[in-house]
């Protein structure tokens, strides 16, 4: 059984780091939609923990649903090909304010699909709060209204982010040292 301080290469993004800049987004998005409610979209389940933390700073009404998708399979591997939807919205976007939530665009071809077939929905307005956006890696582009922080095209982990399904928990993001990860150290 592997504990993740054996392979953190680094930490990227303390804790304190995350905390101030999720609060500096939620005071943006409430400035932008004041006035407004709004319908937080999360993306299952990487943008779970930036999610819950967000929303606590957002003072406009706002609703949350969540919507799975996946892209990457196990591991660190990019995702190839189509996107599919693993679980749908429950509430009808039609008309309102729609804000999706995610934890990293890297290529941005999932968060394409998904707005894409959102649109088709009718939404009043559709924008997209990302934690990490890392930029260089952009095969599509995608309209990012709010973004916590571009980061350096390496695998990350923590705060939501997964490492086959574990390290969710952490409450930093920290780089993988893959050689260590992959030979099991
Ligand atoms: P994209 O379709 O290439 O933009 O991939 C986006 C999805 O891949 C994200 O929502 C994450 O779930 C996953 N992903 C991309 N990079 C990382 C990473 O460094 N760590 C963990 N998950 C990642
Ligand atoms: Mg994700």
């Amino acid at each position: 059984m592997q504990d993740y301080h054996s392979f953190i290469g680094e930490v990227l993004i303390e804790e304190e780091q995350l905390k101030k800049r999720v609060k500096e987004l939620g005071e943006d998005i409430s400035r932008d939609y004041h006035g407004k409610e709004i319908l937080a979209i999360c993306i299952l389940r990487g943008g779970v923990m930036f999610l819950t933390d967000l929303i606590r700073h957002i003072t406009p009404l706002v609703a949350i649903d969540f919507m799975g998708v996946s892209s990457y399979g196990a591991g660190t591997r990019s995702s190839q090909g189509q996107v599919r939807i693993t679980l749908d919205l429950t509430t009808s976007i039609a008309g309102k304010h729609v804000l999706i939530v995610e934890d990293i665009i890297d290529s941005g071809n999932t968060l394409a699909s998904v707005i894409e077939m959102l649109q088709t929905r009718h939404p009043a307005s559709l924008e997209v709060c990302t934690l990490l956006n890392k930029a260089s890696r952009r095969e599509v582009d995608i309209p990012i209204k709010y973004c916590g922080f571009i980061i350096p095209d390496k695998f990350v982990f923590g705060y939501g982010l997964d490492m086959d399904e574990f390290y969710r928990n952490l409450p930093f993001i920290g780089v993988v040292d893959l050689e260590k990860y992959e030979a099991g150290l």
